[in-house]
């Protein structure tokens, strides 16, 4: 029995001292379609197993708001910035640049959001920090909150700096990347056209259609069902449905992706 206890502790010593399979594969500019650290890696990671399927108990009611609201003031803002677009004074010169949380929280699942901001970005190399010294109440009221200034129905703070969320400016900036791509000859400017337009329907589906974001932890899964979704209603074609996924690889691999 001793014999037995001391081989079980010997085994966690060596579990312990294992390398985490995710650290190795954090290296910055890896960039193999879904692999490297850039955001659309990391937001088709696979959650680890103690956040999978976790939804928000917390409803999104005027006093959650307003927790989220002074949370995200005191410990968010100034990186990603007053209204969540990411563009925080304190988060200027970090590379990869703080998420803009107003707006990917409108995709991003429960689980995912609450993964990332409890566990940080130790483990993709990034500096977002870890938040689990604030209880899971307010990680969750500000998850509430970074998805209310992403639909536009609360007003943001104003202490930090940061433009107040704008779906057009969201937009602006994918348009800039794009011409860079096709400059660069990553893509061919139909490529790129066809990309805007799958991307835009992808999103604006995904925003409309909030129930969807947690029937899936995987972004992946969620995404390929939601094309599907949009070639059956005719919004898009398979040809481009499937283009899409190209695209967003070679986006991706070339570093364009943020
Ligand atoms: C020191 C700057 C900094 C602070 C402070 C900070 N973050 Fe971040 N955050 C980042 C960076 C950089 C990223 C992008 C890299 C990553 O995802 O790991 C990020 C990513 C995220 C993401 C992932 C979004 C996505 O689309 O993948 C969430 C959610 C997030 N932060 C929420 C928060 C919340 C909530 C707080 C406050 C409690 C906070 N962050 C404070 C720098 C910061």
């Amino acid at each position: 029995m001793k014999k037995l206890a001391s081989m079980f502790t010997l085994f966690l010593f060596l579990a312990a001292c294992a390398p985490q399979p995710v650290e190795n594969s954090a290296a910055p500019g890896m960039g193999i379609g879904m692999g490297g650290n850039g955001m659309m890696a990391r937001h088709h990671a696979q959650i680890p197993e103690n956040y999978a399927g976790l939804t928000n108990p917390i409803t999104a009611d005027e006093t959650s708001l307003e927790r989220g609201k002074i949370l995200y003031a005191t410990n968010c803002a100034s990186c990603h910035g007053d209204g969540g677009m990411g563009d925080g004074p304190a988060g200027a010169a970090l590379d990869p640049a703080p998420a803009p949380v107003a707006h990917s929280s409108q995709m991003m699942a429960d689980d995912y959001l609450f993964w990332r901001i409890s566990e940080g970005g130790t483990e993709f190399g990034t500096t977002m920090p870890g938040w689990k010294a604030l209880d899971e109440q307010s990680r969750w009221d500000m998850i509430n909150y970074m998805r209310a200034l992403g639909a536009g129905t609360v007003n943001p703070s104003q202490g930090m700096g940061g433009a107040a969320y704008d779906p057009e400016f969201q937009a602006a900036r994918q348009t800039e990347m794009l011409a860079d791509a096709v400059e660069q000859g990553v893509v061919t400017q139909e490529e790129a056209d066809t990309f805007k337009l799958v991307h835009d329907a992808l999103e604006k589906y995904q925003i409309e259609h909030s129930e969807i974001r947690n029937s899936s932890s995987n972004a992946t899964e969620r995404e390929t069902a939601v094309l599907a979704t949009l070639v059956e209603a005719n919004a898009i074609t398979q040809v481009q449905a499937d283009a899409f996924r190209e695209i967003h690889d070679k986006l991706g691999t070339a570093g364009l992706m943020p």
